[in-house]
């Protein structure tokens, strides 16, 4: 349940002076699209499903038919999902600082649909698979009755390209937001219970390298202690708030 909430006017002042924005996104950015979330007590995927028979590793080795089949339907509820006004302002926002850095735990591209320019995923896409066997990305692959499909080039099976419990992020991916967190002036929480790591760890890294930082979501009580602010406050509602007040033209 959102809490009344406003926006501090320190904040306004970090986001029209800053250098670097990092940005970091997790499930509650999409939420108001339609997309549930993971650990929300009565709608989160956690509060239905056990992350261990469909996240892990093992559970792909024990019954890939089922996993495939949950990553399947969840390509589906995305694909009918539109990105929402927290995302298009996350656009805007880009357009209007010298240098911004979106870093997305999300696997459902509403950041690129919406127009985000450079998008760094942490967890996957679940657009791509690869090949569970020699790790081949496979971008498209036939539909068939005895799923998972099998790799064009080994026969391998085939599974999402996203990162599951127990895990590595890339090095890529780590490196370039451990760095995005170090140096930036600003870093926006946004829509994450920042429960998982390394991504829970980002805000602390940026409060470390001297950022203003802001974690935002449904779940953190209203609290204005700079250099970190939390707001509670659905993210649709919130950063086109965030972004009219710093740039008052602004269209979102
Ligand atoms: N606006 C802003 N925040 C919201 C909204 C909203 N409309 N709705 C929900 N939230 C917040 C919740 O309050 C919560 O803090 O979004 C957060 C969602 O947290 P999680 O469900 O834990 O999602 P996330 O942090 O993205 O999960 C991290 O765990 O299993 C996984 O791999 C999966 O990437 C995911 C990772």
């Amino acid at each position: 349940m959102s809490e009344q909430w406003t926006i501090p006017h320190q904040l306004i002042e970090a986001l029209r002076n800053a250098q670097h924005v990092t940005v970091l996104t997790g499930a509650g950015i999409s939420a108001e699209s339609g997309l549930p979330t993971f650990r929300d007590p009565m709608t989160g995927l956690w509060a239905q499903y056990r992350p261990e028979e469909l996240d892990t590793p093992q559970a792909f080795q024990r019954n890939p038919r089922l996993v495939w089949k949950w990553f399947d339907w969840r390509r589906q509820i995305v694909a009918e999902a539109e990105p929402n006004p927290a995302h298009y302002a996350l656009v805007d926002m880009e357009q209007r600082v010298p240098q911004f850095t979106l870093l997305t735990q999300n696997i459902d591209s509403l950041h690129q649909k919406a127009g985000s320019s450079q998008v760094i995923e942490l967890h996957g896409n679940l657009s791509r698979t690869k090949c569970n066997e020699d790790g081949m990305i496979v971008d498209t692959w036939e539909d068939t009755d005895d799923p998972p499909p099998r790799c064009p080039r080994c026969d391998g099976l085939l599974r999402p390209d996203v990162v599951w419990f127990g895990e590595r992020l890339t090095d890529a991916a780590f490196d370039a937001a451990t760095h995005a967190a170090r140096n930036c002036d600003l870093f926006l929480s946004i829509g994450t219970s920042g429960t998982v790591e390394p991504a829970a760890h980002l805000p602390y890294r940026a409060l470390d390298g001297g950022a203003v930082v802001v974690v935002t979501n449904l779940d953190v009580p209203n609290r204005d202690t700079h250099p970190l602010y939390m707001i509670n406050a659905p993210a649709g509602q919130l950063l086109p708030a965030l972004v009219r007040s710093a740039w008052p033209d602004s269209i979102s």
